[in-house]
């Protein structure tokens, strides 16, 4: 049988889970690729270290160009993370002409646009399924599954460890740090864990998608990214009682669709042809969102990732799986080797490329003329006057309250005040609440969490 040798830069969580389950594996994937697949060495940053995982201590270098420029290497597995040295390791590989299988979504939103146009130049190629959404094939299936698709609109809960984080301190009313402590103990976060919490990693994930979506790089800087460091237990059981459930969503959707339903009685021809003009806008963001419990992604919890895809021809979509961890993301690895070594026999070169135009050349919508339905909670004194002087000036920037709650107070005592407000652009609704934070009444800063109904 044909042998291809792997060269693994990495031998950590997914390194060594890659090493674990081509031992476990390997003779499955020969027998299915025609190929067998051998690790000719794996390249650490300390020998000394103990190891979960069955890597021989006589595979391990501590110098990765031992492995990329290894003659007997035909196929590099970069799995070390970070952007600097990942970087100049892919770059090394493709230059070389050897295919290059990566998990690293950071590097790939920083630096996609180089490595593919790299690939392109020296005819390897690049892999990434498990850059995104560990074990759930969701590149492979946009790229492919979806290529005769419109893709009308993506949500993903692509992070695991926000969301094991979210949903341990909804079920269990955990802490924060004490649930992100178990997170990078079970090896789901990432170092440092604030490109989890802050949002970043989810960023990377759903940039990632939304290129492949929509046939266009994008640019790292226009997503906007909200973490979750300020969700509280207050706004899970706030949320809880009017029937959703908080979620870090990556939402990625031509921004024309929802104007073109949102206020579908004053679509006048002139409307039509101002939103038509907008068909290429796409909103690429990532933020804390109330979705509604009757929702399938209300229940994906703990380390869990979904995304939920609307084509034009198949309609509405999901992909369901862990999000991080060894074996899941192992299982990526391995699904791209699979494509490499099949490429490798064939002699396929850049079979479908990365990011090409699609029908018009995209952008991503700024945030401010993105709109939404949102959440508002205040902590106000209880006195006469406050909700008028706060309804009043969601009024004047035209945004629509459809729903208040106030639990009982104490007149003079801080109270919680709740709003659900309709939809308005982004730009009106933070204008607003800028406002209503220098109200005298209103005491520390308002909380917004913005709502999906996924129409
Ligand atoms: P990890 O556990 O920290 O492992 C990193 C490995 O790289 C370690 O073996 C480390 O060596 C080695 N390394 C670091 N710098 C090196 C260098 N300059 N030269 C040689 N070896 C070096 O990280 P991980 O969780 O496996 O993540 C790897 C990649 O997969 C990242 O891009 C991550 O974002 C991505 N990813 C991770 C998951 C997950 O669930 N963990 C899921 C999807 C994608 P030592 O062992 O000697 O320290
Ligand atoms: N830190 C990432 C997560 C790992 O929690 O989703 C998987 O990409």
């Amino acid at each position: 049988m044909q042998q291809v040798k792997l060269g693994i830069i990495g031998g950590g969580t997914v390194g060594g889970g890659v090493f674990d389950a081509l031992q476990r594996n390997g003779a499955l994937l020969a027998s299915r690729l025609g190929v067998t697949v051998t690790v000719q060495r794996v390249a650490v940053r300390d020998l000394k270290k103990i190891r979960t995982s069955n890597i021989p201590k006589k595979l391990l270098t501590t110098d990765w160009r031992e492995v990329v420029f290894d003659p007997q290497v035909e196929l590099v597995a970069e799995l070390i993370g970070g952007t600097t040295v990942a970087r100049e390791v892919i770059l090394a590989a493709l230059k070389m002409g050897k295919p290059v299988i990566t998990a690293n979504k950071a590097l790939l939103s920083a630096h996609g646009e180089e490595l593919f146009a790299a690939a392109k130049k020296y005819g390897a190629n690049l892999y990434y399924e498990a850059s995104v959404c560990g074990g759930i094939p969701i590149i492979k299936s946009l790229r492919e599954g979806f290529v005769g698709n419109r893709i009308n609109a993506l949500y993903g809960i692509v992070n695991g460890t926000c969301n094991y984080i979210l949903t341990r301190m909804k079920l269990e009313g955990a802490d924060f740090n004490e649930v992100l402590a178990d997170a990078q103990k079970l090896g789901y976060a990432e170092t440092p864990p604030d490109l989890d919490i802050d949002g970043h990693d989810a960023a990377h994930k759903t940039g990632i998608l939304a290129s492949l979506a929509h046939g266009f790089w994008i640019n790292p800087k226009k997503i906007h990214v909200e973490g979750i460091r300020h969700i509280s237990a207050l706004d899970i059981k706030f949320a809880g009682e009017l029937g959703y459930t908080i979620k870090l969503l990556g939402t990625v959707k031509p921004i024309s669709n929802l104007l073109m339903t949102m206020d579908a009685s004053k679509n006048t021809s002139a409307r039509k042809s101002q939103i038509a003009n907008r068909k290429c806008q796409v909103q690429v963001s990532v933020y804390p969102t109330l979705v509604p419990n009757s929702h399938v992604l209300a229940s994906v919890n703990g380390v869990f990732n979904a995304v939920f895809v609307r084509g034009d021809v198949v309609g509405d979509a999901l992909f369901y799986g862990r999000g991080a961890g060894k074996d899941a993301t192992a299982s990526a690895v391995l699904s791209d080797l699979g494509d490499a070594v099949l490429d490798l026999k064939s002699g396929a070169k850049n079979r479908l490329p990365a990011f090409v135009p699609h029908e018009c050349s995209g952008c991503v919508a700024p945030i401010e003329e993105v709109v939404s339905q949102y959440f508002v909670r205040l902590n106000v004194v209880d006195k006469p006057g406050v909700l008028a002087k706060i309804a009043t000036i969601f009024g004047e920037l035209n945004i629509g309250i459809s729903s208040v709650i106030q639990p009982e107070g104490h007149e003079g005592k801080s109270v919680p005040l709740i709003f659900m407000l309709h939809y308005a652009t982004n730009g009106a609704a933070m204008k607003a609440f800028a406002k209503i934070a220098k109200l005298p009444a209103v005491k520390g800063k308002p909380v917004m969490i913005r709502v999906e109904s996924f129409e």
